[in-house]
C-alpha cells in the first residue's frame, strides 16, 4: 500500500479548508457545472425555496466538497457535513435529518457507500421531506412519520455507477466535475500563493500546473512541499529551478505521474502485453486495491489517453508505451 502518495487525491488535507473559495465567483473552472448551478441558485433564491438536491460526481480532489460549501454559502444556509460510511444505522440518519433547519444543506460525501437501509430512509426525506422511522420491535413495531423542514441534500461520489437508480433519480441536479485544464490549475496555484502570502515565479506556476494531473488538491499539496524545499534550500524563493528540483525529489514526472502510475502501466504493458486485462488481475499483480486503481490512477490515465477501458479489460495505448520508452510494435512479437 502506498498511503503516502503525494499525488493521491483521495487523502484530504486540513489546510485545504483555508484555501476554499467561498463564492461561486471565486470558484475557478468547472464552467459547465458552474454556469448551470448559478441559474439554479438564483432561481431558488428568488423563489425563497430550498435548492433542489444536487449530486456531484467526478474523480477525487476536483472540488466537490468545496462546491458544496459554496452552494451553502450562496444560499445563505448552514451546512452539515457527513460521509456515507459513517452513517451506519437508520437512527443515525434520522438524528441528522431531524437536526436540520429550513434551507440547510446536508452534504453526504462518498454517498455511494451509504448502507442500503439508510439509503432507503433517505428516499422519502428527499422526495417529500418526511422521515419514516420504525420504532419498537416485532409486534410492538410501529412506523411514525416526522415532517422535515425543506432542505438540500448535496451528495458527492467518485463512482456515479455505484449509485442505485432510485437514489440517483431523486437528485434534481446532477453535475459532473471534470479535470481542470492547465491554465485553470495555474489560476488556482496563483490563488493559493496569495492565500499563503508566498510568491512563486510564473514559469514555476506553469511547471507545477503541468504536473498536477488537472487536480487542485494535488496542485495545492505539491505547492506546500515545494515551498518547504524553497524555504530550506532556496531562501524561500520559489523559482522554476527549485520547483523542478522538488518535483523530481517527490518523484512526480513531467506529466504528473508517480510511482503507482508507473507500476500500473508497467504491469499492464510488461506483464500483460498491454492488455486487454481485467482490473482484478492488475490489482492482484500490484497488490493494490482495485478501488484505488479505479478511483485514483485510471481516471487520469484515461484522460491523458494512456489507457482505454474495453469490455474485455484495460488496454495500454501507444502513447503509454512511448512515455515508458517501450517499443510499441515490437511488444506484440514477444511473449
Ligand atoms: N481550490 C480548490 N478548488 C478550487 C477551485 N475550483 N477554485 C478555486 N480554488 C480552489
Amino acid at each position: 500500500m502506498e498511503n503516502e502518495r503525494l499525488v493521491d487525491a483521495t487523502i484530504k488535507d486540513e489546510q485545504e479548508i483555508s484555501l476554499r473559495p467561498q463564492t461561486i465567483a471565486e470558484y475557478i473552472g468547472q464552467s459547465m457545472a458552474k454556469e448551470n448551478l448559478k441559474i439554479y441558485l438564483q432561481a431558488a433564491t428568488l423563489r425563497g425555496e430550498a435548492l433542489d438536491h444536487v449530486l456531484l460526481y467526478g474523480p477525487p480532489g476536483l472540488g466537490k466538497t468545496t462546491l458544496a460549501y459554496v452552494i451553502a454559502n450562496e444560499m445563505k444556509a448552514n451546512i452539515k457535513v457527513v460521509t456515507g460510511p459513517a452513517i451506519e444505522k437508520t437512527g443515525d440518519l434520522a438524528a441528522i435529518l431531524a437536526s436540520l433547519n429550513a434551507g440547510d444543506v446536508l452534504f453526504i460525501d462518498e454517498i455511494h457507500r451509504l448502507p442500503k437501509v439508510v439509503e432507503e430512509v433517505l428516499y422519502s426525506a428527499m422526495e417529500d421531506y418526511t422521515l419514516n422511522v420504525v420504532i419498537g420491535k416485532d409486534v410492538q413495531a410501529r412506523s411514525i412519520r416526522i415532517d422535515l423542514p425543506p432542505f438540500t441534500l448535496v451528495g458527492a461520489t467518485t463512482r456515479v455507477g455505484s449509485i442505485s437508480s432510485p437514489l440517483r433519480d431523486r437528485f434534481g441536479i446532477i453535475l459532473k466535475l471534470e479535470f481542470y485544464d492547465i491554465p485553470e490549475i495555474c489560476q488556482i496555484i496563483r490563488r493559493t500563493s496569495k492565500v499563503f502570502e508566498t510568491t512563486i515565479a510564473e514559469d514555476a506556476i506553469k511547471e507545477l500546473g503541468a504536473r498536477s494531473r488537472g487536480t487542485p488538491r494535488i496542485a495545492n499539496r505539491l505547492f506546500r512541499r515545494i515551498r518547504d524545499f524553497a524555504t530550506i534550500k532556496n531562501k524561500g524563493i520559489i523559482d522554476n529551478e527549485i520547483t523542478k528540483y522538488s518535483l523530481e525529489a517527490l518523484k512526480v514526472d513531467p506529466l504528473g505521474l508517480d510511482k503507482l502510475d508507473y507500476s500500473y502501466l508497467e504491469t499492464l504493458i510488461k506483464r500483460f502485453q498491454g492488455g486487454p486485462v481485467g482490473i482484478e488481475a492488475i490489482s492482484s499483480a500490484l497488490q493494490e486495491e482495485s478501488a484505488t486503481l479505479e478511483d485514483v490512477c485510471e481516471p487520469f490515465l484515461l484522460q491523458i489517453g494512456f489507457i482505454n477501458r474495453t469490455n474485455r479489460g484495460r488496454v495500454a495505448t501507444q502513447k503509454a508505451f512511448e512515455h515508458l520508452k517501450i517499443d510499441y510494435l515490437n511488444s506484440f512479437f514477444q511473449s
